[in-house]
């Protein structure tokens, strides 16, 4: 009953969005309404307070971005809300993408002046994979930004996400006056405030006389007619298809001036899955399964340069956790206890006594814990791995110091195994410099700055000028069928199957269209209970 209680009133989501679309300012909002802080700003002043950690993060303080994601905890009109935080900067990494994977739900965030943008392309394409519900809120109405009209139909068209507006703005920029509520057919009024203030948000009905007074009347008809066009022509709100990530609501907003977000928050409570079932090896998870189980989405290490520590976390899928739990551990079948899991909230962590699915927590990972790994109480479960995302930077690490290569073996093995970059071999087994393969630039920083901070070794980047990685069905055997390939360098990956490297979609599409039997795919086939080559 605990267990059906808890797992009701649990909701998850990640923020997917573009550099500047407002995330943090919504973040803060959001977590306004929760009580869980008390000013604004805290969730950016996050940066300072942190006089930690390692010198890694030595590397977040001297850049003044965010690497580290986690997770915020926050109740809400009795509902128990965890907010999975992604890193902001243009430089993302993998981790923002295996963060949608723990995540039920994703809030699309677009800055109304520039509608869809690459980075919220590709995080889309992720929840697109795992057809997770998706709710779109678009920010800053209250500067000028494109027709609403034109912005749902580039999201229908561009993403084949169906669009249902919960809201419709009345006016925009100089003139955005408010949002009329589709459903309960009520004007919410904005009212302009000093920069830095809280803009009122007035309701009224849409019959009421007042409204004349308030709003020009050629802005709300327009409003008006619009939302017309879209009772006839546009989707209906099925929440069916929201469940199922094929249809979006999407609501207008101001993040800065806190309009729209109490009701999208409450709209969203309405409308978003709670914690799902997981495919596992033995079939669908169902959340309240008495049989607690749970899986690795992140590991991060270091967090705590004193203790040179490393934090798994886990995403809870079933049944209860509770501190001091004897688990197992399924990819290596032993048991484990484990003693201090920690709840998370930003850079802050305390000791976590119980917990339920959806949530997420952080374990001390003396290095038996892997991404993808399961740990589970009962009858053996095991989940689905977490995809590898395509690489999209290439670069051979050398090592010029012949006598550090145990250290480097060890530094390149590890980072990979804990999924800090994904490290590609050269066919040839003579060429024993190992390439490494990241979705952002950042990436391979944080790489070369942890080698030498951790392992005390000095490598050099050597760029390989590809952009594109394909995976191919069927691996080598297919490969060896078609005989020569031009135009692509092919190498494979720590699971011994091969990779093409492309220059450019132009290269790719050649191959592709030299050889229509050929088929590729660009996100690495899970694997599961197979050990990987190490360097
Ligand atoms: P991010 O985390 O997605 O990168 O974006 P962030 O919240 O940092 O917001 C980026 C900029 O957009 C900030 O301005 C922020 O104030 C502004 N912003 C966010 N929401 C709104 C909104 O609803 N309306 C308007 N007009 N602006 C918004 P900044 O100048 O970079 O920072 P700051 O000086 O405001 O802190």
């Amino acid at each position: 009953m605990a267990l059906a209680n808890a797992v009701g009133k649990r909701r998850n989501f990640a923020i997917i969005s573009h550099p500047d679309a407002g995330k943090t300012t919504l973040t803060e909002k959001l977590l306004l309404y929760g009580g869980a802080i008390q000013q604004a700003g805290a969730v950016k002043a996050r940066g300072e307070q942190r006089k930690v950690t390692s010198d890694w993060m030595e590397l977040e303080k001297q850049r003044g971005i965010s690497i580290t994601s986690t997770v915020l905890q926050f109740d809400y009109s009795n509902n128990t809300i965890n907010l999975l935080d992604t890193p902001g900067h243009q430089d993302f990494s993998e981790d923002t993408y295996r963060t949608l994977a723990a995540a039920d739900n994703a809030v699309m965030l677009e800055d109304a002046a520039k509608g869809l943008e690459p980075q919220t392309r590709k995080l889309f394409e992720v929840c697109r994979m795992r057809n997770i519900p998706i709710f779109t809120f678009i920010n800053k109405m209250d500067r000028p930004g494109q027709e609403p009209l034109r912005l749902l139909d580039e999201i229908e068209s561009e993403l084949k996400l169906a669009c249902w507006p919960v809201n419709w703005p009345i006016g925009s920029g100089e003139l955005f006056r408010g949002v009329i509520d589709r459903r309960s057919k009520e004007v919410i009024l904005f009212t302009r405030a000093e920069r830095g203030r809280q803009s009122e948000e007035k309701h009224l009905n849409i019959d009421d006389p007042e409204l004349k007074s308030l709003v020009e009347q050629e802005l709300l008809s327009q409003s008006l007619e619009e939302l017309d066009l879209l009772e006839t022509a546009g989707s209906e709100l099925d929440y069916e298809l929201i469940q199922a990530g094929e249809l979006t609501p999407v609501f207008f907003g101001s993040a800065m001036t806190n309009f729209g977000v109490r009701p999208f928050l409450d709209a969203f409570l309405d409308m978003a899955q709670g914690p799902s079932s997981r495919l596992s090896s033995e079939g669908l998870v169902d959340p309240l399964s008495s049989d607690f189980s749970g899986f690795v989405f992140k590991l991060q290490a270091n967090m705590d340069p004193k203790h040179r520590d490393r934090v798994a976390f886990l995403r809870i899928c079933s049944g209860r956790f509770e501190k001091d739990m004897t688990v197992n551990h399924a990819r290596t079948g032993k048991t484990i206890k484990l003693s201090r899991p920690q709840k998370l909230f930003g850079q802050e962590r305390a000791v976590v006594d119980d917990a339920y699915p959806g949530d997420i927590i952080g374990l001390n990972n003396p290095g038996m814990f892997a991404i993808g790994d399961t740990l589970y109480k009962g009858k053996k479960v095991e989940y689905e791995g977490i995809p590898c995302f395509s690489p999209e930077i290439f670069s051979w690490l050398r090592n010029p110091n012949p006598s550090a290569f145990k250290n480097f073996r060890k530094g390149v093995n590890q980072l990979r195994e804990e999924g800090a970059v994904q490290i590609l071999y050269d066919k040839d087994e003579s060429k024993r410099d190992p390439i490494l393969a990241a979705v952002g630039q950042l990436q391979l920083e944080v790489v070369q700055h942890r080698l030498e901070n951790e392992y005390g070794v000095e490598t050099r980047l050597e760029p390989m000028g590809y952009q594109l990685a394909r995976w191919v069905n069927g691996g080598w055997k297919v490969l060896d069928e078609i005989g020569r390939i031009f135009n692509c360098k092919i190498v494979q990956d720590a699971w011994s199957r091969p990779v093409l490297l492309f220059k450019n979609d132009w290269n790719l599409n050649q191959l592709l269209e030299d050889h229509i039997e050929l088929e590729l795919s660009s996100v690495a086939p899970v694997v599961s209970g197979v050990e990987p080559i190490s360097l």
